[in-house]
């Protein structure tokens, strides 16, 4: 493989971020900005302000009627308990009409994190499209589209500081400059491909803060500190206090730059004379904080021994900035290192075109190539005969109505399926009783046998010893007693022999008579234990029957569990099996919402080409791919041209129309950025360029330390 022997970048990469690799490679010098042309720079703010008149939220009215749908959609579900807002740049004045519409949803009393796929759920069913959850973020989030407006939304649970923080932008962007230059940058980063959180580059929001420690930092300075003041603003969100204050009231500068000179400055503050080592974005400081001190030091490898493979430790504080609110929260915590490099790079480019006079536009080219012509809305059936359509229409209702019956009749499937769940896990838990009384019930029986058993043995075993019953031993006992106690005739006396035996005969019966006494109390033991064994046989036999007669009963109630076999393992099977069909349901709605989006479209070109009287003439019916084969006319290129009030030639004009016109521009510019992010979801990356912020830096004057 290729490798730089200075950098170790590959070839591959040295392209990828040709100006940081010049720098790096020491090929050539950092260009300085101090003495711009004075003209260029009037050309810049011409130029700036043409754009500014075709950026901003075009979208307002969307964002505003899907904020308000998904506000009742989320209040019905979790009624007055939660509460909606709408914070980013939706509120702060700070969109570009491309960002996403940032919502927060909080609760009063539920556990927030739990709501997640309820939420979830709850915008499938209403047809939103690509949703995704990101549940064990600090603050977690379901993102997804909808496809009416063609807007990305980011619901996240109790994002409480970021409508405060939210609120201070706004405070900071009423003033017009500000906002201004906070757009330009937006503008910048979004097209360059470097405002992507979650891709390793920082996010707009990260850009709005770097825009707004730039304004502070001008001399005088444009844009001030609104968290200066002396009386903090204190709330609690879970156990960590925050002090909120923002002084919002107006501030007027002295500071008289227009926005392409302060655009400059700020590329050659963050480009060469940042030193992210030792400074930290901070604009509740008004200026960087030290690194150090605010113990924010880089840890870790460079983004360059990263990417060439040097070292796969975790980089620190690689471009610290510091949240306003949260001090503890370093936006640059989810830079990769191919994004830090990217970020450089863009610097780098920047600072290049810049000295080198180009265009605000050339330097906000967008970084994507666009290797497709952005279609219109219509292009595919501006050819089709319109009777066809219509017929297709009607397939297209009949098979939206089949879709419908088939998602209600897998919906009772499901609500049965779960019921029967519901009963199955009752029942189980009934006969769990039922069961659990018979073990007692046999816990107590197994001694209660054996004290029996020992009984009965113990009674039998002086039983044995013992001839005769106790009756007779007694009679016999009085017997001899009197025998033995009567009055001795002199002249007729017992011989001694006789009279010792009876003796004996009576101290035996005397024995005899107390075994046997023990015996009897062996007995009557021995049948009150039997009798409390019969009780808990009764007992026993009982719960046979009650277990029956819950399941018959069951059956009876619901004939559906006859058959089934009552089993935990059962239950799983069943619980299985309703989520496998609510899998079905969602794909169902998501086949329903495509077909509506498509009828939609479809009976829009209808009545388009109704009010024209006529079906309009098919242009050209070779296949697009054919087409684009030989382009007589770059359409992108005219439309720029178009969108920036340039001219262009008839011809150049009939291609506009046939692509859709003058006022697809405007989609066009949307088409083309989401075709951006498509592709960036999809990895086919192209030309991207990155860079070492630390060594890109080196050869510049510092900038110094408030
Ligand atoms: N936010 C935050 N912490 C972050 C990122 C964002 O608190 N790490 C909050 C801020 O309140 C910010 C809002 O989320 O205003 C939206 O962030 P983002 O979408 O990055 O900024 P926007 O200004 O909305 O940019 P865009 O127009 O591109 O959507
Ligand atoms: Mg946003």
């Amino acid at each position: 493989m290729n490798v730089c022997r200075t950098t170790g970048l590959t070839v591959e990469q040295q392209e990828r971020w040709p100006f940081l690799y010049s720098h790096l490679s020491s090929e050539i010098e950092i260009p300085s900005l101090n003495d711009m042309d004075e003209q260029i720079i009037i050309e810049m703010d011409k130029e700036i302000s043409r754009i500014l008149k075709h950026v901003g939220d075009g979208k307002a009215k969307s964002r505003e009627s899907l904020t308000r749908h998904l506000k009742g959609l989320l209040q019905r579900r979790f009624q007055r308990n939660a509460k909606v807002e709408a914070f980013g740049s939706s509120v702060t004045g700070l969109s570009l009409g491309t960002g996403d519409l940032d919502l927060c949803l909080s609760f009063k009393k539920e556990q927030p994190k739990k709501v997640l796929r309820k939420v979830a759920g709850l915008l499938r069913e209403e047809g939103m499209m690509d949703i995704q959850q990101i549940p064990r973020a600090k603050i977690p989030i379901v993102k997804f589209n909808d496809s009416r407006s063609g807007l990305d939304v980011d619901i996240s649970i109790e994002n409480r500081l970021a409508i405060h923080n939210s609120k201070m932008l706004k405070s900071y962007a009423q003033d017009k400059r500000v906002r201004e230059f906070i757009l330009m940058i937006k503008y910048w980063a979004s097209r360059r491909g470097i405002n992507t959180a979650y891709e390793g580059t920082l996010s707009s929001y990260a850009w709005t803060l770097m825009s707004i420690q730039h304004l502070q930092m001008t001399n005088p300075p444009v844009a001030p500190n609104r968290q200066s003041g002396n009386k903090p603003n204190l709330i609690e969100i879970n156990g960590e206090s925050y002090d909120i204050s923002n002084d919002s009231s107006p501030f007027e500068s002295e500071n008289k730059q227009s926005l392409a000179s302060l655009l400059i400055t700020f590329f050659d503050r963050f480009a060469t004379r940042w030193d992210w080592n030792e400074m930290v974005v901070s604009i509740r400081n008004g200026g960087p904080l030290n690194a150090e001190k605010k113990r924010w030091t880089h840890t870790g490898p460079l983004p360059l021994e990263v990417v060439t493979g040097q070292s796969k430790n975790r980089m620190e504080h690689v471009m610290p900035i510091e949240d306003p609110f949260d001090h503890e929260h370093d936006l640059s915590r989810i830079v990769k290192a191919e994004g830090a490099m990217t970020i450089q790079e863009e610097f780098m480019r920047a600072l290049h075109l810049l000295s080198e006079g180009k265009s605000w536009k050339e330097i906000c080219t967008p970084v994507m190539e666009i290797d497709e012509e952005p279609e219109d809305f219509f292009h595919d059936l501006r050819t089709q005969n319109i009777d066809l359509l219509r017929q297709s229409l009607e397939e297209m209702k009949t098979e939206v109505t089949q879709v419908e019956e088939h998602i209600q009749s897998l919906v009772t499937e499901r609500q049965n399926s779960k019921e029967l769940l519901d009963l199955l896990r009752g029942t189980l838990q009934e006969t769990r009783n039922v069961k659990s009384n018979r073990q007692s019930i046999l816990a107590e029986l197994r001694p209660l046998s054996m004290k029996v058993q020992e009984l009965r043995q113990t009674r039998d075993g002086i039983n044995d010893r013992i001839a005769i019953p106790t009756k007779r031993i007694r009679q016999e006992m009085v017997r001899m007693f009197d025998s033995l106690t009567a009055e001795v005739d002199i002249f007729n006396t017992q011989n001694l022999g006789k009279e010792k035996g009876d003796f004996s005969y009576f101290f035996e019966l005397q024995a005899m008579y107390k075994a046997s006494i023990e015996s009897n109390e062996v007995h009557q033991e021995f049948i009150r234990l039997r009798r409390e064994q019969n009780k808990e046989y009764k007992a026993l036999k009982k719960t046979n029957s009650k277990e029956e007669d819950v399941l018959n009963r069951l059956i009876e109630k619901n004939p559906e569990l006859k058959g089934i076999n009552l089993h935990p393992k059962t239950v799983k099977e069943f619980q299985q099996n309703a989520n496998k069909l609510q899998k079905s349901i969602n794909i169902q709605y998501s086949k329903k919402h495509e077909l509506r989006r498509e009828i939609g479209r479809i009976e829009a070109w209808i009545r388009i080409a109704a009010s024209k009287g006529k079906q309009r003439p098919k242009r050209d019916s070779r296949p697009r791919t054919a087409r684009r084969q030989a382009p007589a006319v770059n359409i992108n290129e005219v439309r720029e041209r178009a969108s920036t009030g340039g001219s262009f030639s008839l011809n150049e004009l009939d291609a506009l129309l046939s692509k859709g016109g003058i006022s697809g521009i405007e989609s066009k510019e949307k088409a083309s950025t989401s075709n951006q992010s498509d592709r960036r979801k999809s990895g086919r990356k192209k030309s991207t360029y990155r860079v070492d912020p630390r060594q890109g830096r080196k050869r510049g004057k510092k900038e110094s330390r408030k």
